[in-house]
């Protein structure tokens, strides 16, 4: 069963969160003294836990938070002087409006807008416990780094399917478009997107898709996947960026 609870000892402020999710979700709220052992009732789905600062999905085996360590990883390697193949082939001006098509846990989006003075991110989020952790995450998480909370000012988040929307732009209507589906060959080692895996959408972008994308965008579009993927085999792009050693590719298709 899927349905919203609290941790224990809730203050008012979180049973309001949780009662005002539920209902956005039209999922059960759950009075959690009446429900110690929470995760064991989710059977087989999972479960939302309105903590004091921040929302975590719960099933029975695995917790899904949101945390902007990775984009605080990447910027500290630009900082240090290393490429950053995503910033380093969108050739930022500040004041671009980027779509992201797959906003996943924010990273990526994230570390665009830190590189944004006027321009803005809009983030699309098809799979519900991701977008509402990272909704949440985005406008609740309370950084050291001062740039992550500028930065996370600036993405505006949507529940929709990227490939709806997209049909549903009007022409040249965003600067950037880009789009970092599930890899067909996944990294597992390490990697932050695990926890996220088991709740995401493993759509295929096909040509139709990214003729979409180039109409959306006013600039450039840049797709992203693993070298062993066929996205860049199935679909021509410009030029690629990436490195050999991590096998994380960025295409880029030029509009202008
Ligand atoms: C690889 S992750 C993106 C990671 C992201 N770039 C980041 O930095 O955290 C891909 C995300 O796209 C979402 N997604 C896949 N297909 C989608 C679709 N058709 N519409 C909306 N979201 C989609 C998945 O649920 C997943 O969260």
């Amino acid at each position: 069963m899927i349905f919203v609870t609290t941790s224990h000892d809730p203050t008012e402020a979180q049973v309001e969160k949780a009662k005002k999710l539920a209902d956005e979700l039209k999922l059960p709220y759950l009075i959690r003294r009446n429900h110690p052992n929470i995760s064991k009732e989710t059977h087989g789905e999972y479960c939302y836990v309105i903590e004091k600062d921040r929302i975590v999905v719960k099933s029975e085996h695995l917790e899904f938070f949101f945390h902007p360590s990775m984009a605080k990883v990447r910027m500290k390697n630009i900082q240090k002087g290393l490429k950053d193949h995503l910033i380093d082939c969108l050739q930022l001006s500040g004041d671009e409006v980027i779509l992201d098509t797959t906003l996943g846990l924010g990273t990526e989006a994230i570390l665009m807008a830190a590189f944004l003075d006027s321009g803005r991110v809009v983030g699309i989020e098809g799979s519900t416990p991701i977008f509402v952790v990272v909704r949440d995450g985005l406008e609740n998480h309370k950084a050291k780094e001062s740039w992550i909370n500028a930065a996370m000012k600036k993405i505006q988040v949507l529940h929709a399917d990227f490939k709806e929307f997209l049909r549903s732009c009007p022409e040249e209507s965003y600067d950037i478009v880009y789009c970092d589906p599930m890899f067909e060959n996944p990294v597992f080692e390490s990697s932050s997107m695990n926890p996220l895996r088991p709740f995401a959408i493993y759509d295929t972008v096909d040509i139709d898709d990214v003729n979409h994308m180039v109409r959306v965008a006013k600039r450039r579009v840049v797709l992203k996947a693993h070298a062993k993927d066929s996205l860049f085999k199935r679909i021509s792009v410009d030029k690629i960026f990436g490195s050999k050693r991590s096998q994380v590719l960025y295409g880029v298709i030029d509009k202008r």
